[in-house]
């Protein structure tokens, strides 16, 4: 897969909106200012692809990224920003638990989480949701630059303890710790195994 070869093709607020032709989905989800968009950025090697911003709320819409023509990458709206502070909350909470639970086309997610605050209750809550809807995810744990090696490791072990079975990868869009491993998540899933 040529990971060069990407670009941005929509932001869309609902399923039927999404962009043609269909490929396999790997959907980033995370609260918000967690790092979606840098980790889009960094995987895809361009600096401004997907929208950052170090004032949370900066993605409002579903945003769709091709990759080689081969697999979309999907960058979601963050859930804290959105819980708090729209007061149709709940309105986006149903469109994007919606778009998980009815895209057929999802194929895995990346669940991130701040490697500087894992045991937040909105985190718990979404692997819990997640794992109940039986949605394939993984969970990557961002800004592992801002902790040291001993930090990182005890809030790697916390997550693990609450949740033994789930693969979690540490990442960093500044150092690019962990890119080898999401490019071969995404080489996985567009070939199908
Ligand atoms: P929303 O679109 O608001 O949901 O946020 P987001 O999850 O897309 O976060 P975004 O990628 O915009 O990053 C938020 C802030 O965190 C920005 O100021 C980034 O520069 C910073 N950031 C993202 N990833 C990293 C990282 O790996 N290391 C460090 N040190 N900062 C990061
Ligand atoms: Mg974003």
């Amino acid at each position: 897969m040529n990971l060069n070869n990407a670009s941005y093709v929509k932001g869309v607020v609902r399923l039927r909106e999404k962009p043609k032709p269909s490929y396999p989905e790997v959907v980033v989800i995370g609260r918000s200012n967690v790092g979606k968009s840098s980790l889009i950025n960094a995987v895809l090697n361009r600096k401004n692809l997907a929208k950052t911003s170090s004032t949370p709320g900066k993605t409002r819409l579903i945003n769709y990224f091709h990759v080689d023509h081969q697999l979309y990458l999907v960058d979601l709206p963050g859930y804290g920003y959105l819980s708090k502070k729209d007061s149709d909350s709940k309105t986006w909470d149903q469109l994007l638990g919606n778009f998980i639970l009815k895209n057929h086309q999802l194929k895995l997610v990346l669940l991130l989480i701040d490697s500087r605050h894992p045991d937040l209750q909105s985190d718990a809550y979404t692997i819990t949701w997640l794992r109940d809807n039986h949605i394939p995810f993984i969970i990557i744990l961002t800004k592992c630059d801002k902790l040291s090696g001993n930090q990182f490791k005890n809030r790697q072990q916390k997550i693990n303890s609450t949740f033994p079975d789930i693969r979690i990868i540490p990442f960093s869009s500044r150092t690019k710790t962990g890119r080898s491993d999401i490019i071969g998540l995404l080489e996985q899933t567009a070939s199908g195994s």
